[in-house]
């Protein structure tokens, strides 16, 4: 009996499969290393590299590590080039969820847990998001996410699936000092490869409708999310109730003029950021309300805004 883990050699799929393994859950990666690192799999954990496109791969990995449920992180996970490039988001989030859920359903593994995103609310217009908050996806990314967890849903109903999708929002830091967040896109390695190069870190606009002028977004750190996903598993091996879909958020928020301040005390570089103008599009605030999921799924806030930053400065390559 094992939970086969998707995308189990990126960011946050890494983090999982060791607080699985820390359980004392067997774990089995997929991955196709789009992405992901090999050296992210622990020691142990079986690793099988391919797609989630491949059904008949995943048909067989099922099968022959004797899998109960799956955690299913693997994903394209860029919400603003997802713009550019519908259909791969389409393809990798969409087709990639309906061909696993397919495999499930040919081998009788009908435990599931999804990662979704805050991005399936698009720009809530509400001071707290609960999961019934209206969802109003804007990109493609977003609306890929939400046909997942509708996936999920009209399985349960033809198969009886079970299943639960959980909403992260800003997910930062690092629960081991060798595993990093490698995105591109993300606020922590920008900022961090601006003071690397020496440059100074951006604030895109201080004229917000927020206490400090500046955006309020809901960081949560990577370690607190892994925890929930084995509570999740839990719950749904041992046959309890589990919701549809549970945020995975503070319910307090920081704003980005903190987080600069947190980076300068956590980095130890002594940075004033520089003010540009307001990205189109940005809203307020978006801060979640996570008091479901800390009913049901252990979620807790166990680490601060500065450990969030030292550990996510602690892991990241250099050079
Ligand atoms: N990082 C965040 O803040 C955040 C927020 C909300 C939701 N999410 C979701 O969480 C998931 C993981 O995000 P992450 O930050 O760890 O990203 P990541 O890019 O580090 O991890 C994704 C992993 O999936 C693998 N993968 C991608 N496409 C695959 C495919 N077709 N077949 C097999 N493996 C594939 C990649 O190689 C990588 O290891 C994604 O689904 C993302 O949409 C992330």
């Amino acid at each position: 009996m094992s939970w086969l883990v998707t995308g189990g050699a990126g960011y946050i799929g890494s983090h999982v499969v060791r607080e699985l393994v820390r359980a004392g859950v067997d774990a089995v990666v997929y991955d196709d290393l789009s992405s992901g690192l090999e050296q992210f799999v622990p020691e142990g954990v079986p690793f099988v590299r391919g797609s989630i496109l491949d059904e008949e791969l995943l048909v067989d990995s099922l099968g022959r590590h004797d899998v109960t449920g799956v955690v299913h992180v693997a994903g394209y996970k860029y919400a603003g080039v997802s713009v550019q490039r519908p259909l791969h988001t389409y393809e990798q989030n969409v087709t990639g969820t309906q061909r696993l859920l397919s495999a499930m359903g040919r081998t009788g593994v009908d435990a599931v847990v999804f990662s979704s995103s805050a991005a399936v609310y698009g720009t809530p217009p509400t001071e707290l998001v609960t999961e019934d908050t209206p969802k109003a996806p804007a990109s493609p990314y977003g609306e890929s996410k939400l046909i997942g967890e509708w996936l999920l849903r009209d399985q349960a109903v033809a198969e009886g699936l079970r299943h639960t999708s959980l909403r992260y929002f800003n997910v930062v830091g690092s629960g081991a000092p060798d595993l990093w967040d490698a995105s591109p896109h993300n606020l922590f390695p920008l900022v961090f490869d601006a003071l690397a190069a020496g440059r100074v870190p951006r604030i895109n606009g201080d004229d917000y409708d927020t206490p400090d002028g500046t955006c309020v977004r809901d960081y949560v750190h990577v370690a607190d999310l892994a925890v929930s996903h084995v509570a999740a598993a839990r719950r749904l091996d041992a046959g309890e109730p589990v919701e549809a879909a549970y945020n995975l958020g503070s319910g307090g928020g920081v704003s980005v003029r903190e987080i600069m301040d947190a980076m300068a005390e956590g980095t130890g570089v002594d940075f004033t950021p520089e003010i540009g103008p307001r990205r189109p599009g940005d809203p307020d605030r978006i801060v979640a309300d996570g008091s479901l999921a800390a009913r049901d799924l252990d979620w807790q806030m166990r680490h601060t805004l500065l450990d969030m930053v030292s550990s996510a400065w602690a892991a990241a390559p250099r050079g």
